[in-house]
């Protein structure tokens, strides 16, 4: 069967924007169409800057149109890991962050009346070991030392054994793009401009200016470049492909048997598994996300749906899946997001990223500083997220670790050779070929045609992998995703993978293609 888009981007009319046709001169440069990039956008708008927003595809069609949309600070176990690592001033600083971002939005849509489905929800964390359970006290204790108003209870309102779960209350969901939507048009008539289809490549620095170059030719120049384009569409020297991993994560969106009681649920144990419900026309649906693993590196994708389909048909009773979407987070080594310059030579090229799965907030929080950083306004929360930091624990072991795991994998998908044959594969069927000796990577689509790519990935040569929940080639190293014809969906690689066009093999025949 085949799923139609991520909910959010089904249930909502987008306007259009076309490709950038000739150089444009700005005051701050944004690139990346999501919620960090928009609302970035659209304060400095508000403020009087004049900017551009680059987008290589579509707005809102990466991370943010895949989200489950909990507007929360309660992001997973994370207090009393901060606590351990950076003392009690910085957690408390990233609890605040987090908290003036959600109260930011929920101010914006109440002031401005969006119609986005804002609701407040209580958020839980539940642990179905003992194990966790002692977790879920420390992390309580966490709570109790930075002033956190939290509670630890005893069960949740699922028929599910859980030990122990531990409740923020007054937090929020929405629907982001409804949402995003209305920010995208306040920033078209401040005179913010917006350009789709305008992959941006490069910066190139000319004094107090600094021009974006695009892979479509003309170019957007302006005295701040800011990079909210999920991986930085620009490392400089701040080597973020070694200092961020990429997870890969699922959703159903359900009909189910049982009504959903309220609330937003995630479970601190693994598999971790997510509930929300949303409004879709007059049906309520449940959200059902998890299941995540390192990208390009989780077993057939198809697995980790029937896992969640599993676990809502024995929590909820399954009756119909209306929406399925996979999404992809950024992880930085000590998990808090970079925000702020790239490196200390390139002060006003700034970045945004990392932000786990945790963007609604961290994405905010992020805009809010970007904006001060372009103003050159104080901001409580610098420190904080500035990608210059370096703390020996945990960034070192993290770091060492992460980079062992590419050498793995670099080494892992030059040594594997596979047994299929082109022929071999049915119509929507994928795979790691061997083509004349070489491996290569191909899919036969539902016409039957072939389409054949290497597969080594154009970012720094790990072999790519198929997923067959998407149709996509994904990078086990740092997440670069390829469609099945080999175009980057998302970086760091820039470059598509090589083509090999299959009129010009022999003997590519299967019998159900024809070919
Ligand atoms: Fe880095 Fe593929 S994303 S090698």
């Amino acid at each position: 069967m085949t799923f139609p888009e991520p909910l959010w981007r089904d249930s909502i009319d987008l306007p259009a924007f076309k490709a950038l046709e000739e150089d444009v001169q700005v005051d701050a440069v944004i690139v990346g169409g999501g919620m960090a990039g928009i609302t970035t956008a659209y304060l400095l708008a508000k403020e009087g800057v004049k900017v551009a927003l680059l987008e290589a595809d579509t707005l809102l069609n990466g991370t943010t149109g895949h989200t489950t949309a909990k507007i929360t600070a309660q992001h997973d176990l994370i207090y009393d890991e901060l606590i351990q690592h950076f003392g009690a001033t910085k957690a408390r600083h990233y609890y605040e962050a987090n908290m003036a971002a959600k109260q930011f939005i929920e101010h914006t849509i109440r002031e401005q009346q969006i119609d986005c489905e804002l609701l407040t929800q209580d958020a839980y964390l539940y642990a179905t070991t003992e194990q966790s359970a002692h977790k879920l006290e420390t992390e309580y204790k966490a709570y109790d030392q930075l002033g956190i108003t939290g509670e630890l209870v005893d069960s949740i309102p699922f028929d599910l054994k859980i030990y122990k779960a531990l409740k923020m209350d007054n937090q929020a969901q929405f629907h982001p793009l409804k949402y995003l939507k209305h920010l995208v048009q306040q920033f078209v008539e401040a005179g913010g401009l917006i350009f789709e289809h305008t992959p941006a490549v490069n910066v190139k620095e000319d004094g107090e200016q600094i021009a974006v170059l695009t892979r479509n030719g003309p170019n957007v120049t302006g005295s701040h470049v800011i990079a909210c384009s999920h991986f930085p569409f620009y490392e400089g020297t701040g080597l973020y492909s070694a200092r961020m991993h990429a997870d890969r994560s699922y959703v159903l969106a359900c009909k189910t048997k049982k009504p959903y009681p309220g609330g937003m649920y995630l479970s601190i144990d693994q598999p971790s598994r997510s509930l929300r419900s949303v409004q879709h026309g007059n049906d309520t649906l449940v959200l059902i996300g998890g299941d995540s693993h390192k990208a390009g590196q989780g077993e057939n994708t198809e697995t980790h749906y029937q896992a969640l389909e599993s676990f809502t048909q024995e929590l909820l009773g399954l009756e119909s899946i209306v929406f399925r979407w996979s999404t992809q987070d950024l992880v930085t080594l000590d998990k808090l997001p970079y925000v702020g310059p790239i490196t200390s030579s390139q002060p006003r090229v700034l970045i945004a990223t990392g932000f786990r799965k945790w963007g609604m907030t961290n994405s905010t929080a992020a805009a809010q500083l970007l904006k001060d950083l372009v103003l050159g306004k104080d901001n409580p929360y610098t420190d904080l997220y500035t990608p210059l930091r370096f703390t020996p624990d945990p960034s070192l072991k993290t770091l060492v670790k992460e980079n062992a795991n590419v050498v793995k994998h670099l080494i892992k998908g030059k040594l594997e050779t596979s047994e299929i044959m082109p022929q071999d594969l049915a119509k929507d069927q994928g795979a790691v070929i061997t083509l004349h000796g070489e491996r290569k990577g191909a899919y036969r689509d539902q016409e039957g045609q072939l389409h054949i790519v290497d597969t080594t990935c154009t970012h720094v040569g790990c072999e790519v992998n198929w997923n067959a929940g998407d149709r996509t080639w994904d990078c086990p190293c740092h997440g670069s995703r390829f469609s099945y014809t080999g175009d980057v969906i998302e970086g760091p690689a820039e470059k598509p993978l090589q083509r090999t066009h299959y009129d010009m093999l022999d003997n590519l025949t299967s019998p159900e293609s024809g070919y």
